[in-house]
């Protein structure tokens, strides 16, 4: 299959912001083209796709007492997103550290609703954010965020979250922006962003010195940046899918042992999901075996969904809904959750074999928010006419994460109070 391709000269215009290097997803769209067709397909036919189904909501019973305080049975990451007119805890005029790229009513938005949605669990209420609670769970911790753009995006969101309490100072940042520092004085908090395209080492093919948007995959190699400053690290939320769906050579050591979307008849085309699964499996595998991580938790949060629809990021997909999809409508991003079923698979190996890990699994509600992305408001002036429906508008639906984090470290620490850990 033959991807359409942009001039390397607009190429370079791309800001470094956009770290998905969206010319290169290419494959990735086509793939996905189908499945958006095919949800387009459905939610153009289906009877009533917008309404929101209260069947959930209303038949449990007092659920703020049975399931508030950390019920090991309320599954957070399975219900729907419901009306909430208190909007978000932050504004993009108030949080000073929303990046342009993601600031989507600074550039033109107008249509606000997107705001007004929480997430509603089926058995159990998600607390709203609590920027002090946050703080004094992680006091005196490190926390590192290890990805791609998208996990750059998260941590974007939990800075305008907790900024509500304290503004943190920069205290390192890379001349590429890409690993970064910042600390919250009053809480000792250390939050770091680590980058990382596959969790392995990743090279990109060059010819004649320029990229060629084609990586070298080492499959026995974690990606060092990261791997090296996992000591002293107290949580980890560890991500990435993106950047699989391209054209990648598979190596174990010296040999091939297979690809990402290459057509050569010697080499098996393994798919995309095959490399992510080994790349995870290497990465969790690395945090197993690291000695100096005593007591560290590891969140890995499940595949993002992009949502592009009626074509893909250079052939005019759009993803200008205003409002969320039902649970029923999702159910054919089976794309989307394959990824994520690997990710979950790969957790269960990995905690078998010793340290602690934690599912932020995302993508069933993402998968509702096609209406949460910058779509055409990303303030990329040289990209104009192209829409982002990778990353996610501030404030807007990713916040959710954060609640999820939080409700999630609300549960190790009690874990660890009740294992004899040190709670500082
Ligand atoms: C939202 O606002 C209503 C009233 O304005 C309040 O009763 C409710 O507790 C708020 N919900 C949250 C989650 O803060
Ligand atoms: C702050 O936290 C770090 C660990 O992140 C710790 O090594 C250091 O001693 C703490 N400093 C103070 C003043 O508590
Ligand atoms: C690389 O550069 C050389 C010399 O300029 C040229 O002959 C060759 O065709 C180039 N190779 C590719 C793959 O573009
Ligand atoms: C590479 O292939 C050779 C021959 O099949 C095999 O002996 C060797 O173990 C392989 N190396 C790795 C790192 O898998
Ligand atoms: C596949 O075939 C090509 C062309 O014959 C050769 O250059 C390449 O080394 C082969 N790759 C492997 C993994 O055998
Ligand atoms: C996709 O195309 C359909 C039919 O032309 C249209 O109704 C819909 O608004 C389009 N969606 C987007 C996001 O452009
Ligand atoms: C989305 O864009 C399509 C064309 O690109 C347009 O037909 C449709 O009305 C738009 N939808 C909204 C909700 O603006
Ligand atoms: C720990 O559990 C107790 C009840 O078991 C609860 O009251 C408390 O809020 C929990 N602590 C945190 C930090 O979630």
């Amino acid at each position: 299959m033959k991807s359409p391709s942009l001039s390397s000269e607009k190429l370079q215009c791309i800001k470094e912001e956009t770290w998905i290097n969206m010319a290169n997803l290419s494959p990735f769209l086509l793939s996905s083209l189908a499945v958006t067709s095919i949800f387009g397909f459905f939610i153009l036919y289906s009877p009533n796709p917008f309404k929101f189904s209260p069947k959930h909501a209303s038949n449990q019973q007092s659920p703020l007492f049975q399931h508030q305080n950390g019920d090991e049975n309320c599954d957070l990451f399975k219900g729907q997103w419901v009306p909430d007119m208190n909007g978000s805890l932050y504004t993009n005029l108030d949080c000073q550290t929303i990046p342009d790229s993601k600031n989507c009513f600074k550039n033109g938005r107008r249509e606000r609703d997107f705001v007004n949605w929480r997430w509603k669990p089926q058995q159990c209420e998600l607390a709203r954010f609590d920027p002090k609670t946050f703080l004094q769970i992680v006091r005196g911790k490190k926390m590192a965020f290890i990805g791609d753009s998208v996990a750059r995006n998260h941590v974007e969101s939990l800075l305008c979250l907790l900024s509500k309490e304290e503004v943190p100072r920069d205290i390192y940042k890379d001349s590429e922006d890409r690993f970064r520092t910042w600390h919250f004085p009053h809480y000792n908090f250390s939050l770091v962003i680590l980058w990382s395209k596959f969790l392995v080492t990743g090279t990109e093919r060059l010819i004649n010195g320029s990229s060629t948007g084609v990586f070298d995959l080492q499959l026995d190699h974690v990606d060092p940046h990261w791997a090296e400053k996992l000591p002293g690290i107290d949580y980890a939320i560890l991500s990435d899918a993106h950047w699989f769906f391209r054209k990648i050579y598979l190596f174990q050591g010296t040999n091939i042992t297979g690809c990402v979307y290459c057509t050569e008849p010697n080499i098996t085309d393994r798919g995309p999901g095959f490399a992510l699964q080994m790349s995870f499996r290497a990465a969790l595998h690395r945090i197993n075996k690291c000695r100096e991580c005593k007591g560290m938790v590891t969140f890995v949060r499940t595949f993002s969904p992009a949502h592009f629809e009626n074509g893909t990021w250079d052939t005019g997909g759009r993803c200008n809904r205003t409002s969320p999809l039902d649970e029923d409508d999702i159910k054919l991003g089976a794309y989307e959750l394959e990824f994520r079923r690997i990710q979950l698979e790969e957790i269960e190996r990995a905690r078998k074999r010793g340290k602690r890990f934690e599912t932020l699994d995302i993508t069933r509600a993402m998968l509702m928010r096609p209406d949460g992305h910058p779509g055409a408001y990303w303030g990329n002036k040289w990209m104009k006419g192209y829409d982002d429906c990778v990353h996610w508008c501030l404030p807007g639906p990713i916040d959710v994460w954060n609640d999820l984090l939080l409700a999630m470290l609300k549960k190790e620490a009690n874990l660890s109070l009740d294992e004899g850990y040190l709670l500082v």
